[in-house]
Parts: C-alpha cells; structure tokens; sequence
C-alpha cells in the first residue's frame, strides 16, 4: 500500500494511470462500515484509494472535533490488510486555505433534518468531497446509506456541478445486536448502548408495519416514537429520496429516519423502504 501524504504525490499517480479508480473517502477510525465499502471499491475498481481527513469544516462549534477518535496506525493496518492502493492522509493546510471559494448546499434538501439541528455541516461536507474528487479524480466514489442525507446531496452535488463520478451507495453496516456501525459508538457506556438498540428497534418495527401494509407516515411515526421514549429524540422523519416530507410511504423511494441524543453522544440511524 502506498501511503500519500501530498497532493501531488497523488496527482502524480493517477494522472499516468489508466486503471479505473474507486474512492472511499473517510474521516479515519475505521469500522466495518468502512470496511465494507472498500471491499465494494476493491470489487469494482483496479485501484482503491482511501483517504482520511478529520475535515473541521463539518463540525459546528461545541461539536466533538477535538475529541473526534484518531487511530491512524489502525487505520493503516485495516487499510493494508484490505489491499488498498492508496492510502491519502492529507494535512488541513493542505487542504484548506483562507479566503476560499465556498460551496454553499441546497437550501431544501439540506436545512432540513440533519442540516436543521447542524446548520453549515453539509456546506463543510460538500466542500471537503468536492476538494477530494477534484484530486483523487475518481471513476467511482462509495458512500454508506446510513449518512443518507450527505449521500443524497453529493449526490445532488455531482449531477448540478456535472461531474463525472459514479456514486455509489452502499447498504448500512449493523454490529451483531443491530446498533448501525458508527466512529461514535465509541462513546457509549454499556447501559446507554443498551438503550441505544431502541433505535434499530424502532426501525423494525417500521418495516413490520409496512410489510403489514400500513403506509401511513403519522401512524409509523407515532409507533417508533414509543419504543424511543426513554430518549432524547432529536427527529423521527420519513421523506422521498429528495428527502421531503411525504405523508404515505412510497415504496422504494422513501427512507425513515432517526437522530437521537445518548446523552452527550448523537446517533442516526434510517432504513430505505
Ligand atoms: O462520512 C464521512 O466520513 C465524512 O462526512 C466525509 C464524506 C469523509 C467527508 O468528510
């Protein structure tokens, strides 16, 4: 594996490759998740590029930046044992400068749900991944559904700005007991992810719901609302892949959501229906 660490060190690379190029961009502490979307990149593509950037522009002021877990050497070994090509580990310096050029998120399918309690933090994300695929220059660039509403707007990103990068969407990576993988889980004590399983809980008990038939948004809202009662329920919503509200499920294009707050650590979570 070829460890990069300057932009044009991995300029230099791809510019004289010819090999298809698939991208998994990361902000490092990897999990299966993660895991799982190299193994896809390593499927579909001659060569895997993984990067890892701790990006601050995504992070509001009082969010966990500065305790955000760094594990480069695990990462690097994950990396290694998964084969991949190209490890890029850029430095903020690097990659930010003053003054710049913003990318600014679209006012509907952003400032909404995640972009309404986080505000900017999509500007930040689709500022970084477009810095990102304008270096890596990927063919295909994967991302994890359980992010859904990032996924939708790079997604969005990539058709407005026409840029020629297929992306793809991989299906949410769960631990044994259903808790959806995430860099946070980290955080929790054994009581609060106990309770946390409430969340993948609640899940089901939505897609039961729609397996029985019930399409009505309200009432399979009212349902996950009392399994997730013991906790701090930032949002309960279904939408269309445009992620606007709808008031009956759509089937294959809607996804139910969650955010809730274990104390102090936020976890999301959604299925696609
Ligand atoms: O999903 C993430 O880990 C980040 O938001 C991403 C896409 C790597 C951008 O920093």
């Amino acid at each position: 594996m070829n460890i990069i660490n300057t932009i044009q060190d991995l300029r230099n690379i791809i510019k004289n490759t010819k090999a298809t190029v698939g991208f998994v961009p990361t902000m490092g502490a990897l999990h299966d998740g993660h895991i799982s979307l190299i193994k896809k990149a390593k499927e579909e593509n001659d060569i895997v590029v993984v990067s890892i950037f701790v990006n601050p522009t995504q992070f509001l002021a009082g969010e966990d930046l500065d305790s955000y877990p760094v594990k480069m050497e695990v990462d690097k070994k994950i990396c290694e044992l998964c084969k991949v090509d190209i490890l890029f580990t850029p430095n903020i310096n690097m990659m930010y400068g003053n003054d710049e050029v913003l990318i600014k998120a679209p006012i509907l399918r952003s400032y909404t749900l995640e972009g309404q309690r986080r505000p900017e933090h999509f500007d930040g994300v689709l500022q970084i991944v477009l810095k990102l695929f304008n270096i890596v220059q990927p063919d295909n660039a994967y991302f994890g559904k359980k992010d859904a509403q990032q996924l939708s707007l790079i997604k969005q990103m990539v058709d407005d700005l026409f840029l020629d990068i297929n992306i793809v969407e991989c299906d949410i990576i769960r631990e044994s007991d259903g808790l959806a993988m995430s860099s946070r889980n980290i955080y929790l004590t054994k009581p609060q992810r106990e309770l946390s399983l409430n969340i993948s809980k609640s899940l089901r008990i939505a897609s039961n719901l729609v397996a029985k038939n019930c399409l009505d948004c309200d009432e399979i809202i009212t349902a996950m609302g009392k399994v997730l009662q013991q906790m701090d329920i930032e949002y309960i919503s279904i939408v269309n892949q445009k992620f606007e509200r709808i008031e009956k499920i759509e089937l294959k294009n809607t996804i139910i959501l969650i955010a809730v707050k274990v104390d102090n650590t936020r976890l999301i979570d959604n299925i696609w229906i």
